[in-house]
């Protein structure tokens, strides 16, 4: 039987684990996702931030639990499954966003601060990928997985923004995306990516800050920034199986900022 729109959106009875949950973006994905009945497994490195968020998920009757891992490690990336698939049993979602950037013009940006990104927004998506698809999402017959890119994966910056190792690495999530979604469409794994535009979080706010916030929202064909609401639509499609039929894409979120010419 065809089910109604609520049905196909609702994730009662999944399990989610998203990097990076613990504050910004990936604090809404949880909200969107734990609203929409999946149980929430938050990790970022601080255990004090992740206590705090777990807390704000809770208050809002959804079903929520952390660990703390560095997403930047290998060891860290294992054990973070690993533990996730002890306590939890299953991942149907995961949501990839632990990320980092660096600002630095690309003959001066020192070649550490290019690993350290490259690390975390590249090899850090793939590690995890990798355990949660092979002792979960295959095994249990498929998944969802969601690399959380952005705009800047897309095209060179603005004058004045200098970030080329992120520029590189959020390209890479993309294709990273497709590539992924060909090899796994096999095990019905739905792999997809978001391109965020500028939202006011820890990390972009410097950035946002020096740029001028108004100048910025200003620049976006809807004249605003992101908000705390704009990432869970998306989100809760990519995740359910109102998105099932939909796999290797990207979808910019950004107020239109990518589609202006000159932007
Ligand atoms: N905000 C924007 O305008 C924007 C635009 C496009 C794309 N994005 C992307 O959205 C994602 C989330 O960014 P955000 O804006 O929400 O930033 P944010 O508010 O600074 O949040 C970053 C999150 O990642 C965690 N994190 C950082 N390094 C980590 C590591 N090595 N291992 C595990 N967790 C780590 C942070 O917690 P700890 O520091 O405690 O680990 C925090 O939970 C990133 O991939 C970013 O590139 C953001």
């Amino acid at each position: 039987m065809t089910r109604n729109v609520q049905q196909l959106f609702d994730l009662q009875g999944k399990v989610a684990l998203i990097t990076g949950g613990s504050r910004g973006l990936g604090l809404q994905m949880a909200h969107a996702l734990g609203e929409a009945g999946a149980k929430i497994m938050l990790s970022s490195r601080k255990a004090g931030d992740l206590e705090q968020a777990t807390a704000e998920l809770q208050a809002a009757g959804i079903d929520a639990r952390w660990i703390a891992a560095d997403c930047g490690r290998e060891e860290d990336i294992r054990r973070l499954a690993d533990e996730t698939l002890e306590r939890l049993g299953r991942v149907d979602i995961l949501v990839n966003n632990a990320g980092a950037s660096w600002g630095a013009p690309a003959e001066d940006h020192p070649v550490s601060a290019w690993d350290k990104v490259m690390n975390l927004n590249v090899r850090g998506y793939f590690i995890l990928s990798q355990h949660i698809a092979k002792h979960s999402m295959i095994p249990n017959g498929g998944g969802r997985i969601i690399n959380i890119a952005s705009i800047a994966g897309l095209n060179g910056n603005a004058k004045g923004m200098n970030t080329i190792a992120y520029n590189t690495s959020k390209g890479a999530v993309i294709n990273f995306t497709r590539a992924l979604a060909a090899e796994w469409g096999q095990y019905k794994i739905n792999v997809n990516a978001i391109c965020p535009g500028f939202f006011m979080t820890k990390m972009a706010e410097v950035l946002i800050k020096s740029m001028g916030e108004e100048a910025m929202a200003a620049h976006a064909p809807l004249n605003r920034l992101g908000d705390d609401e704009d990432l869970k639509g998306l989100t809760l499609l990519y995740a359910s199986d109102a998105g099932k039929h939909i796999t290797g894409q990207w979808l910019a979120v950004d107020g239109g900022v990518s589609v202006v010419t000159g932007g």
